[in-house]
């Protein structure tokens, strides 16, 4: 499979929505990532449901949904009938993690788990053939247009390595800095989504940004 690009709404123009999810419709993007934050997991507010549903009228493509809150097991079905077709919850936020999968993956969405990048992947290693999605972040949840933090490389490398002897079929998501210099050398070592948010929507042409993070 060649690997999936997934702009970040969070850096859209919310004056502008409509336009800049057609945008991503009318691009190569494969999935439309959006950031739920609370502001108690993380030090920031993004946008709840009123917002989502207003992407799901528009959306094309799936919606990957990414929760930055805490107890993330209240909303599971709330995100379900907001248009989620991939939940991801961070491990961090969550202390009954296999419960948390099945919830989802009974909600009928694919289930994702987001690491934290002090979060070591061998907190995965009895659960990962349960996993539909790994999110590696590659800064510190919370804010867009932050500084990729280099040992992304090396841990979606043991990432891959664990998949692959423990025979899941996880996708391994770069959440984080991901720009036109990095997202070759991700992808070689393992990353099957790539998420960006300021390297597409602060770019002078983001279609044009979104071909070229396709191409290896
Ligand atoms: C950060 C969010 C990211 C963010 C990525 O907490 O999870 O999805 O939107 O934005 P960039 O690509 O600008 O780092
Ligand atoms: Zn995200």
């Amino acid at each position: 499979m060649s690997h999936l690009v997934a702009p970040s709404v969070l850096s859209a123009d919310f004056g502008n929505l409509q336009r800049d999810i057609e945008l991503i419709n009318n691009s190569d993007a494969d999935w439309f990532h959006v950031d739920i934050m609370d502001g108690v997991f993380v030090p920031n507010i993004s946008f709840g449901f009123p917002v989502l549903k207003a992407i799901q009228k528009h959306a094309k493509k799936p919606l990957d949904v990414h929760l930055m809150i805490v107890d993330p097991d209240r909303y599971t079905q709330q995100f379900k009938d907001a248009g989620a077709e991939v939940l991801t919850f961070h491990l961090e936020a969550c202390t009954h993690l296999h419960r948390s999968i099945q919830n989802i993956k009974n909600s009928g969405m694919k289930a994702g788990v987001a690491l934290n990048p002090h979060t070591s992947i061998h907190l995965l290693e009895d659960i990962i053939s349960d996993i539909d999605l790994v999110c590696v972040m590659s800064v510190n949840p919370g804010f867009g247009g932050q500084k990729f933090i280099e040992n992304t490389f090396t841990k979606v490398a043991a990432l891959k390595k664990l998949i692959t002897e423990k025979n899941s079929k996880a996708l391994i998501e770069i959440d984080g800095g991901v720009d036109l210099n990095n997202y070759k050398k991700l992808v070689s070592v393992g990353a099957d989504v790539l998420v960006a948010g300021n390297t597409v929507f602060g770019s002078a042409n983001p279609t044009q940004t979104i071909t070229q993070l396709k191409q290896i």
